[in-house]
């Protein structure tokens, strides 16, 4: 049994970034998943992904050919492992509860592929996304589904003789909405997607206890 230790978020990803990419998480795989859907709608786009860590969404987006690749994060570990997944891309420490250094309008999409599960409120974070991304351009949010935020489960890996935890926030169906709407962002997706709607190469324990339980939420909004 390993001991629990709790750490801030960027303490935890700098910790994690090292063994992120090979760890087997069915929150990772989960949102892999999601994102295939919809990387064609990526090509030729410019992009901005907000909490890239170690790149391996931003090196999908370059495979698929989107133009023009941006990421930022609050851990330089992970940036640093982005470096090597993403080269070309433009990286950048931030912390997306804070005004992104980048001009109105700039990019033509964005993507948010779970980090706002360690944001506590949405509305500033959701603001600077739509900031970001011109009229017309739009966004997609990966986010572990609020029904499992509530029943404990939350980012966490195991290190050493410990089991790393750190700050989880669930948001509320009404909390996105209230977000997006502030915002204006139009929602013009929204999809639950549990267990069994992966395929058969899903991780036994996503098909099989989250088989038929909320799991990711995947959100689609237009500026
Ligand atoms: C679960 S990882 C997801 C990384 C990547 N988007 C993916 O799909 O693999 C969450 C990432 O969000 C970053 N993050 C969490 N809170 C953040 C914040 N306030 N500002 C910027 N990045 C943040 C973490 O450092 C971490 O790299």
């Amino acid at each position: 049994m390993k001991t629990p230790i709790f750490l801030d978020v960027e303490t935890a990803y700098d910790r994690w970034a090292a063994s992120y990419d090979a760890y087997d998480n069915p929150m990772v795989y989960a949102a892999t998943a999601a994102l295939e859907r919809h990387l064609e709608r990526f090509a030729g786009q410019s992009v901005a992904e907000l909490g890239c860590g170690t790149g391996r969404n931003l090196a999908a987006l370059r495979r698929a050919s989107a133009a023009r690749l941006w990421g930022c994060d609050l851990s330089a570990g992970m940036l640093e492992k982005a470096k090597h997944a993403a080269p070309g891309a433009t990286l950048v420490q931030h912390d997306i509860t804070l005004p992104l250094r980048v001009e109105t309008g700039h990019f033509d999409a964005a993507l948010v592929s779970l980090a706002y599960e360690h944001v506590a409120k949405l509305d500033e974070p959701a603001a600077e996304l739509a900031r970001i991304v011109r009229p017309g351009g739009f966004a997609l949010i990966l986010e572990i589904h609020p029904f499992m935020t509530l029943s404990g489960v939350g980012a966490h890996f195991p290190d050493g003789d410990h089991d790393i935890h750190m700050p989880s926030y669930p948001h509320s169906f009404s909390d996105w909405l209230t977000a997006f709407r502030h915002a204006g962002l139009t929602v013009s997706g929204c999809t639950e997607w549990r267990g069994r709607d992966f395929g058969p190469d899903a991780p036994s324990k996503l098909r099989e206890r989250y088989a038929d339980t909320p799991f990711l939420v995947e959100w689609s909004v237009s500026r």
